[in-house]
């Protein structure tokens, strides 16, 4: 009887002394955040650039503001699903046993440390940081609405002309400075310690699990053929094909939140 994905890709799991995972949006999808992609995805009713990238910072920091004061908003009432319990889980037993175990995420909602991951390498920041532009510093930040003028403005309407924030309505630094979101743009690079960090991971991993992303942004899609250089098994979780998909060696389609509790519920061997 020849053996089936599952089995394949879970006998590689147990025996895996190096693990990497690279989560995209899809994996916070079942907890009610939406995607940039598919359908319902934030980049169709938006066009990303007008709202995540510094021109648009530029041009109404209050605009970007109020977009991501209403993803904050939103995530705030979000809680992880069983897709990301399972990773955490996974992560625990793999770091009991001595064993490696990077998690890799492009995503800013920080539902995979609210299930327990540990210090996963987050390569588009994290929406509950903020950036100072004048003294640099990076704090933590959880207030919603980000300052009393954003509260109840919801999301900005591509539609209407943008409500305009005056200066003074910007959060701002204890030394005075204007914060922004401390997550990385269109046309931003990514922090050199987080590239490093997730090359480390991937590099010489056994597996390389990818979770619920269209793997079409670089540097993240660039993982995938770099694992494979190396010999790993290359694993997807996707309600639909993706762009690594057939580079993948098996593929797991449908719901992150359905497939994963009992697809990694395997201990080291
Ligand atoms: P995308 O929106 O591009 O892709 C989401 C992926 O998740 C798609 O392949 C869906 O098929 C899949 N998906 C949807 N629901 C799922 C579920 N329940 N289980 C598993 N998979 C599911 O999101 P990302 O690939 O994360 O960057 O996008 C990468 C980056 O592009 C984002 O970090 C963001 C965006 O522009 C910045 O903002 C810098």
């Amino acid at each position: 009887m020849s053996e089936t994905s599952r089995e394949r890709f879970q006998s590689t799991l147990c025996r895996a002394r190096k693990i990497a995972v690279l989560t995209g949006a899809g994996v916070s999808a079942e907890s009610g955040i939406p995607t940039f992609r598919g359908a319902g995805g934030l980049w169709r009713r938006y066009e990303a650039t007008s709202l995540a990238s510094p021109e648009a910072w530029r041009r109404d920091p209050g605009l970007v503001w109020e977009f991501y004061n209403h993803r904050r908003e939103r995530a705030l009432g979000c809680a992880p699903n069983p897709g990301h319990h399972a990773l955490a889980q996974l992560e625990a037993r793999w770091r009991e046993a001595g064993r490696a175990f990077t998690l890799i995420t492009q995503n800013i909602d920080g539902l995979h440390e609210k299930a327990g991951s540990r210090s996963p390498v987050r390569l588009h920041g994290s929406l509950w940081q903020v950036r100072c532009l004048s003294c640099g510093s990076v704090t933590e930040n959880r207030d919603v609405p980000i300052t009393p003028a954003f509260a109840g403005s919801g999301s900005p309407d591509p539609e209407a002309p943008a409500r305009r924030f005056t200066a003074a309505e910007l959060p701002r630094c204890g030394c005075g400075g204007v914060l922004r979101p401390h997550v990385v743009w269109f046309g931003e690079a990514l922090q050199e310690s987080d590239l490093a960090a997730a090359a480390a991971g991937v590099e010489g991993c056994d597996l390389l699990l990818v979770v619920g992303t269209s793997a079409v942004v670089y540097p993240a899609a660039g993982f995938v053929p770099m694992a494979k250089r190396h010999g790993a098994l290359i694993a997807e979780v996707n309600v639909e094909p993706s762009a690594i998909s057939g580079l993948c060696d098996v593929v797991f389609t449908g719901g992150s939140g359905a497939i994963l509790p009992s697809l990694l519920d395997v201990t080291p061997a």
